[in-house]
């Protein structure tokens, strides 16, 4: 059956549930936006899935499936089961939630004042930028210690552009016969390059990378790094295929412009009951049922187990900020739904779009699965559009 969305799709699929249906799939137009990038348009579709009475693993196991007898139907290619990742580990061995586990070069960490499990390996030694930072950590790209002049200071360009914005690269050479040398010789004797040497497990003819400063940006700058050098060796291979879950994600996220918490799947996601007693006191500490799909480095689809009870689901607004009456207006619909015994459910959305032109040409933009794509402007230049509106309709609009 067809249906006109009147509302969200996903607060539409979820309604259906409490309607009494029991699994329900839609191909749904999305609309939204966002900073455009390769793997992200404003106009996209998803395959939108929902079930009743489910948990985590009903839905990881459903989808895994449907992922792997795809592949199996459209690229002959068939997986083992899917490792899964907490978000904690991606962000602390990648610096990143959407790893590409195609090839290793994990981030480990030199420094981290906030995790007192990290031993200090550079400080005290007069180094100032290490001295000052939070957060110092570093890749080892095997057999790239002869690496010259020239190529060090294209990845010291890469690293400062601003979309990145790390402030320099300090490395270090592992050289073949064994000696150590770094861009900080000043500051650091060879036992000391030696520790770090070690402690990225470098061997001879690697060469280490680290970089420093703020621990968010750092781990995100060093994960880019870490994907430039994959590119540039040639470790992301088109021929191969790394799907993992990411599961175990945080319930909200930090706005630091607007000062507030922000659900960080969608306000409808469920949390862990062990997390319980933290949701009103410390809200950045509390895990959401969430997950998501990754395959080399791309999302391909995320979803969640919700919340099916009106005061969880008051109490998540209200831990967004809104008020009574703002939730009222805005999602009341939902938490009058929620008063007929709502079934527990749960679900997930594929980005069609990303998931045509990974399973098909294992790459990472999308525009080629996409009639009439946008540009980087959000452009159609095939249709010219948006276009200007004349005077009468700009009227008729109210604008
Ligand atoms: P989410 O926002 O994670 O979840 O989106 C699901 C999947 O849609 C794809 N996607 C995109 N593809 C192209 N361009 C974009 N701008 C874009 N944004 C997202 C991704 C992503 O994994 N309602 C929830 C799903 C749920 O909870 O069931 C949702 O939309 O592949």
């Amino acid at each position: 059956q067809f249906y006109a969305l009147p509302q969200s799709p996903q607060t539409f699929k979820q309604l259906l549930m409490v309607a009494g249906y029991d699994r329900y799939y839609q191909i749904v137009r999305c609309f939204r936006d966002e900073d455009l990038r390769q793997d992200r348009q404003p106009e996209f579709t998803q395959i939108d899935c929902e079930m009743a009475f489910v948990e985590r693993e009903d839905v990881l196991q459903m989808f895994e499936g449907m992922v792997k007898y795809v592949f199996k139907k459209v690229r002959n290619i068939v997986f083992d089961e899917f490792p899964r990742m907490s978000y904690d580990d991606a962000m602390r061995r990648f610096g990143n939630d959407k790893p590409d586990i195609r090839f290793g070069m994990e981030i480990m960490e030199l420094k981290n004042t906030k995790d007192p499990s990290v031993s200090d390996l550079v400080a005290g030694k007069s180094f100032v930028i290490f001295d000052n930072s939070e957060f110092v950590a570093g890749i080892c790209a095997k057999g790239c210690a002869d690496f010259s002049r020239k190529q060090i200071d294209e990845l010291t360009e890469f690293v400062k552009r601003p979309q990145i914005g790390a402030t320099g690269l300090i490395y270090v050479k592992h050289s073949n016969d064994g000696s150590i040398r770094s861009s900080v010789d000043k500051f650091y004797s060879s036992e000391d390059l030696l520790k770090i040497s070690e402690h990225l497990n470098s061997e001879p003819g690697d060469l280490i990378l680290i970089l420093a400063g703020a621990a968010a940006r750092t781990r995100k700058a060093l994960s880019e790094l870490r994907l430039e050098m994959g590119n540039r060796l040639g470790l992301r291979k088109k021929s191969e295929y790394a799907p993992l879950w990411v599961v175990d994600f945080p319930l909200y996220e930090w706005d630091e412009t607007e000062k507030r918490w922000n659900a960080m799947h969608h306000p409808f996601t469920s949390w862990s009951r062990d997390d319980d007693h933290f949701l009103d006191v410390d809200p950045g500490r509390v895990k959401a049922n969430a997950y998501d799909l990754v395959i080399n480095g791309v999302e391909i689809g995320g979803g969640s187990i919700r919340i099916h009870k009106r005061d969880d689901q008051e109490r998540m607004f209200a831990a967004l900020g809104l008020s009574k009456e703002e939730a009222e207006n805005k999602f009341g619909f939902i938490l009058k739904a929620f008063e007929f015994g709502a079934p527990p459910h749960g679900g997930i959305a594929f980005g069609f779009d990303r998931f045509c032109s990974m399973t098909i040409l294992n790459q990472e933009n999308i525009r080629d699965f996409i009639a009439f794509p946008k540009n980087n402007m959000g452009r159609d230049v095939m249709l010219d559009a948006p276009s200007s509106i004349d005077a009468k309709q700009k009227k008729e609009l109210g604008l």
